[in-house]
């Protein structure tokens, strides 16, 4: 039998979940976790047991045992982190953002090219059961040439999620707020589904936080097909049960979804009985994440294609290159929202 994939987790907030998915994974073996805080340490011991536990990252790397190492750690910790790893001869799981800025994401992709490791990058909404359907049915062509898009993240963050933890809502260890943290899921969607963009044209402010960066942001979104879209991002917006709203309207019909569930599926040449069975098929979860930050979930999918991609030597899900991408468009966000003008890619 073949020796199993020796997992290793830095940063333990959002960590914990790609250590629980290690740990239950068939093909690894949760070898090592590091994090500054012991009672963080403390929680994985309860159901990995045999873990071992550091505190200090650079002593984590010597471990021979370990051959792939998340990064879950405050966003603008991951490049940093991600190429030591690399250096040192692991392939690296970078949390989203990839890092907060395009020229830190690059370093990542620099360092996968020359070591030879493997990067992948979790956006793990992508695997959401209803993401499949709308992919295929816009670049499939079932939806016609598609015209516009309309997408909002409208999520509810308390002031004291901010204050805990320090590092969120700032400009430096954040690099954003309600966009950079917790919209770049949707942005990677947007890109994802409707191809590159253009154009941004953006507004932003602060508008029910104490916090340095903004906690709601619009914007009109061009893309090189000639389609439009909105996008809105907010951590201000207290309607539990709502989520994200994903919705792309095509020359040949409309698709609107929320998180992972679908909403409407309508097509000038379906039948009387597909959307019904479209919208049981893929009712989905609800929207809890929306209103706590704790339910993320959906870490699975994307620590077994990594374990996967290593075993197999096959490439991660998402690429360096890939996740550069929303990067690119926040950071573009952010830059026509304080000049005033529209960014041009
Ligand atoms: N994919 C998702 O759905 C999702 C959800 C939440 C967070 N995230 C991302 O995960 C990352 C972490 O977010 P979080 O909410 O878990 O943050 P967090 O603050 O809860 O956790 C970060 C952890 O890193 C540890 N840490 C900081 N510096 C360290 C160091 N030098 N060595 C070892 N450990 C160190 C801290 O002690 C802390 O426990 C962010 O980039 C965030 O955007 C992704």
């Amino acid at each position: 039998m073949s020796k199993k994939i020796g997992y290793a987790v830095v940063g333990l907030g959002v960590g914990k979940n790609h250590a629980k998915a290690a740990h239950a994974s068939k093909n690894a073996d949760l070898v090592a976790v590091c994090d500054l805080l012991q009672d963080r340490l403390d929680a994985v011991k309860e159901f990995a047991p045999d873990v071992l536990t550091y505190t200090d990252f650079d002593e984590m790397l010597k471990n021979e045992d370990i051959d792939i190492i998340s990064i879950a750690l405050p966003s603008a910790m991951h490049a940093e982190f991600a190429v030591k790893a690399m250096e040192a001869g692991k392939n690296v799981l970078v949390e989203k953002p990839i890092d907060i800025t395009v020229e830190a994401a690059q370093k990542i992709e620099e360092a996968r090219v020359r070591t030879g490791k493997k990067a992948g990058v979790i956006h793990q909404n992508r695997n959401n059961a209803n993401m499949k359907p709308i992919y295929d049915a816009v670049w499939g062509g079932k939806i016609g040439k598609v015209i516009l898009g309309d997408f909002a993240v409208k999520w509810h963050r308390t002031q004291e999620y901010y204050d805990n933890g320090g590092w969120r809502g700032t400009w430096g260890m954040d690099g954003g707020g309600s966009l950079m943290n917790q919209a770049v899921h949707t942005v990677d969607l947007m890109q994802w589904l409707m191809g590159d963009v253009e154009s941004v044209t953006s507004h932003m402010g602060i508008y029910n936080h104490d916090i340095e960066t903004e906690d709601l942001t619009m914007s009109i979104v061009k893309f090189k097909s000639g389609a439009v879209a909105n996008f809105i991002s907010s951590t201000c917006i207290y309607k539990p049960q709502t989520g994200t709203a994903i919705r792309i309207y095509g020359s040949n019909g409309s698709i609107e979804a929320d998180s992972d569930k679908l909403q409407t599926w309508k097509f000038m040449d379906a039948s009387e009985t597909e959307e019904a069975e479209m919208l049981e098929k893929y009712a989905g979860n609800g929207a809890a994440v929306a209103n706590d930050p704790t339910l993320c979930m959906g870490h699975t999918s994307m620590v077994e294609n990594m374990i996967s991609a290593v075993m197999n030597d096959t490439d991660p899900q998402i690429l360096p290159l890939e996740a550069i991408k929303s990067v690119r468009i926040v950071n573009s966000i952010y830059e026509s929202a304080r000049t005033g003008k529209t960014i041009v890619f």
